[in-house]
C-alpha cells in the first residue's frame, strides 16, 4: 500500500529509506519480529525531506508518523521489503537501510492457528539479504545500520565491506546504550566510511544523528 505521496520532481535527488522491523508469520495470528521502532527511519526521512530530497520510505509495521511529503510504502515481511527495494533501486540515487530486517522466517506458515502443546519446535530459514542483493543500479549509494552487542567496530566494518556499502552507522547495544525504542535518551554511534575512516558520536539524539547521515549523503551525491 502506498500513501502520502508528494508531487515528485524529476530533478531532485532521490533517497529510498527502509524503516522499522519486518514481521514473519508463523500462523494466521502469530509472527516473529524485533524491537525496531522505526524512529531512526522517521528522523532520516524528515531530515531528507527538509534538505529537499525526493524521499520514499518502505516501512514495516510501526507506530511513528513519517513526514508529509515522503512517499510511504507499507510492507510486512523481509521478502516483501526486498521486492519493493529491488523494484525501485534503479531510479534512486541512495538507499538508507535503517530497517531491522528479520534474518530468519519460519520455514512453514501454518494455515490454521497452531494449537498449544507441551513442546513446539520451529524450523527457521534464512531471509535474503536486501542490501547485498540490490539489483539494477550500480551507482546507487548504500548506507547501512548495524546493531551489535560485541566487537561493534570490527563487525560493522566487515558488514560495510561484505555488503558493498558507502557508509555504515553502528549502534552498540549495551546496558547503557539501547538503540531500540523511541525514548529521548541520547545514544552512541560510530560512522564508518568506505576507506575505513570513522567517527564516534557520544550521547547524541536520533534526530541529530539523522542530520549527520543526511549531510554525509549530500557529500556522497
Ligand atoms: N539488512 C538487509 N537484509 C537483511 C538483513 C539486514 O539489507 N536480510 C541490512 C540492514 O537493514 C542493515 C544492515 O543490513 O542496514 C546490517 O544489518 P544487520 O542486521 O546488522 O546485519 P546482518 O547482515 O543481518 O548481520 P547479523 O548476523 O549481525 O544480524
Amino acid at each position: 500500500m502506498t500513501q502520502g505521496k508528494k508531487e515528485r520532481g524529476t530533478l531532485l535527488k532521490k533517497i529510498l529509506i527502509t524503516s522499522g522491523p519486518t514481521i514473519e508469520p508463523l500462523d494466521p495470528v502469530r509472527y516473529i519480529t524485533n524491537h525496531s521502532s522505526g524512529n531512526m527511519g522517521r528522523e532520516i526521512a524528515e531530515q531528507a525531506v527538509n534538505a529537499g530530497y525526493d524521499v520514499s520510505v518502505i516501512t514495516g509495521p510501526v507506530n511513528v508518523s513519517y513526514p508529509e511529503g515522503a512517499e510511504i510504502i507499507n510492507v510486512l515481511t523481509a521478502r516483501e521489503m526486498k521486492e519493493e527495494v529491488d523494484k525501485r533501486a534503479e531510479e534512486y540515487d541512495c538507499i538508507v537501510m535503517t530497517a531491522a530486517v528479520c534474518d530468519f522466517r519460519p520455514e512453514e506458515v501454518a494455515l490454521q492457528k497452531i494449537k498449544k502443546e507441551e513442546k513446539h519446535s520451529l524450523e527457521l530459514i534464512k531471509n535474503p539479504d536486501i542490501l547485498s542483493g540490490i539489483k539494477g543500479n550500480k551507482d546507487i549509494k548504500k548506507i547501512g545500520f548495524a546493531l551489535e552487542t560485541h566487537n561493534a567496530f570490527e563487525n560493522g566494518k566487515k558488514k560495510l565491506e561484505e555488503k558493498g556499502l558507502d557508509i555504515i552507522v553502528i549502534n552498540e547495544k549495551t546496558e547503557k546504550n539501547d538503540p531500540f525504542g523511541g525514548g529521548p535518551a541520547p545514544r552512541d554511534y560510530t560512522v564508518i566510511g568506505k576507506k575505513g575512516e570513522n567517527e564516534h558520536f557520544e550521547k547524541i539524539e536520533k534526530n541529530k544523528m539523522a542530520q549527520i547521515v543526511v549531510e554525509r549523503i549530500g557529500q556522497l551525491l
